[in-house]
């Protein structure tokens, strides 16, 4: 109400009037200096001591078993609040304004103003954020759109099939460090999307540049946290974080204008032979918006960022844990060939009918949610959350590791159950597990993620019987801003 409100009236008589009901309704609730948490010191302590930057999702639940659904803690001067009950998160949700805000902290967001580059849907604010969400929610959000991608996506996956049968060892089937394989799918898969044509990650001897390309990645998501972690002065003291961060993004963005000018060069000189352009590629839609060619190379920077380690994650996740369980994996199967008949190829419109499938990658994302704390910052006004008064511009991490493994939200919450999700009465809390986000500024690459997702897992399972390795032991999460594998996932790919 307050948020139409606000839209409608700004500095209205009536949103003073409203201003002034939810004053009087935060009387009785408690300051900040009432919520527990721990001291300065020992945060400190849990973050460089005790490895917390790498267990940053084992810190929420450490969290939660000790001070209850909301604590605070300090690291210099920068207060957070933790919320890790699906209640209050939606609380925080319902109340993050017209134009959300992740974290205005974000050395993400300094990078960009020391090499004067424009910020990109990830790291923009206010209206420049507002404009191209618009732009680009009509060729990402809605599914009849990105249903159009299942062709382009699924030549992906069939350069997938070819190097997994080709990387696989010839008596075992044994895949290591599928990470590594999925990376590169990943990363082809995004291409695909953003400039409709192949940049092959897939091909046996992978290009330089993509290597490059997805280290540069990892360094900068390691880099990211310390970066973050650090005070600014610190830098000067040991700058090389801060240096190995910059290097690692000028490389990103050194790697998307390389493609982007390539394919611009590329229609330009179509159009000057007479011919027809019809793009159906996503750095074709932005570049004829009409906005500036540096939020074009932002933007795609971050689009192909996005859709990296997200996928590689969640897809290796899949394959552990249907490898773990055989049963589940043979249902699985048998779904997906009872939606296709003879067929080999499922379609976005196969996809629709398996539901098991789409549980199953709920249930992998609920276990293993690729961001396991996203964040908030309401800058335009104080709220009131679960009975404490949080003043406008604090730092509140939303705990979705934590809610998603809550044995009361989810009764065995460390097992790998996908049919919980196909049964109505086991009904959750809608923002329990939410691993995409939820509102405006939720993931703009979910349906995208998803098709992709599900193309590729109904794929394997057609081609391949997926086995633990024999000699591996249980893979754990860890954070590196992402949660990724905490060592390397290795399975054995039976051809069928
Ligand atoms: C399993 C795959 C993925 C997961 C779990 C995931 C999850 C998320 C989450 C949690 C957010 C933050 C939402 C919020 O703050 O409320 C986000 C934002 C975003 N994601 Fe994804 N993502 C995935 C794949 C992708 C892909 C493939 C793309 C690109 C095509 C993408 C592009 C983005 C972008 C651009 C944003 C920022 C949106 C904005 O601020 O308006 N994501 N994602």
């Amino acid at each position: 109400m307050l948020q139409q409100a606000l839209r409608v009236s700004r500095g209205s008589p009536l949103l003073r009037w409203m201003e002034g009901l939810s004053e009087r309704a935060t009387r009785g609730a408690l300051g900040l200096e009432h919520m527990p948490g721990p001291s300065a010191l020992s945060f400190a302590w849990d973050l460089f001591g005790r490895r917390g930057l790498s267990r940053l999702h084992e810190l929420q639940l450490e969290g939660a078993r000790q001070y209850g659904p909301m604590w605070k803690a300090s690291f210099g001067p920068i207060l957070t609040v933790h919320v890790a009950d699906p209640g209050l998160i939606e609380e925080v949700l319902r109340q993050e304004g017209l134009h959300p805000m992740r974290s205005d902290l974000s050395s993400w967001k300094d990078y960009r103003q020391l090499r004067g580059h424009h910020c990109g849907l990830l790291t923009s604010e206010g209206q420049e954020w507002q404009t191209v969400r618009s732009l680009l929610g009509k060729h990402m959000l809605r599914p009849k759109a990105v249903e159009a991608y299942d062709q382009t996506l699924n030549n992906v996956v069939t350069d997938l099939i070819q190097k997994l049968r080709f990387s696989r060892h010839p008596q075992s089937g044994l895949v290591p460090d599928i990470a590594q394989e999925f990376y590169r799918f990943g990363l082809e898969g995004i291409s695909s999307v953003l400039f409709e044509s192949r940049i092959g990650c897939l091909d046996p001897v992978v290009p330089e540049e993509t290597e490059r390309f997805i280290q540069s990645i990892n360094t900068m998501f390691v880099m990211t946290l310390l970066t973050m972690a650090m005070p600014r002065w610190l830098h000067q003291v040991f700058p090389k974080p801060w240096r190995l961060f910059c290097q690692s993004w000028d490389y990103m963005f050194h790697f998307a204008k390389g493609h982007i000018d390539q394919r611009m060069a590329a229609e330009a000189e179509k159009v000057s032979r007479g011919e027809k352009v019809e793009g159906r590629y996503l750095t074709y839609f932005l570049s004829q918006t009409g906005l500036p060619m540096k939020t074009v190379y932002s933007n795609v920077t971050e689009l192909l960022l996005a859709g990296v380690d997200t996928i590689s994650s969640t897809l290796s996740w899949s394959l552990y844990e249907l490898s773990r369980h055989p049963e589940v994996q043979t249902q699985l199967r048998d779904e997906v060939t009872r939606v296709m008949g003879d067929r080999r190829i499922p379609e976005a419109a196969d996809v629709s009918q398996m539901s098991l499938l789409k549980a199953t990658v709920k249930e992998v994302l609920r276990l293993y949610p690729v961001i396991p704390g996203n964040a908030r910052v309401i800058t335009e006004r104080d709220i009131q959350v679960g009975g404490y008064i949080i003043p406008k511009k604090t730092l509140i991490t939303l705990c979705h590791f934590a809610t998603s493994r809550d044995p009361a939200v989810f009764p065995s919450p460390d097992s790998f159950l996908p049919r919980r999700w196909l049964n109505r009465e086991q009904g959750h809390h809608a923002y329990a597990s939410v691993p995409f986000g939820v509102g405006k500024r939720s993931c703009i690459g979910r349906r995208i993620a998803e098709l992709e997702l599900h193309l590729a897992i109904a794929r394997i399972l057609l081609e391949f019987e997926v086995k633990p390795d024999p000699e591996g032991g249980s893979v754990k999460p860890m954070t590196r801003t992402l949660l990724v594998p905490d060592s390397n996932i290795n399975l054995r790919f039976i051809q069928r």
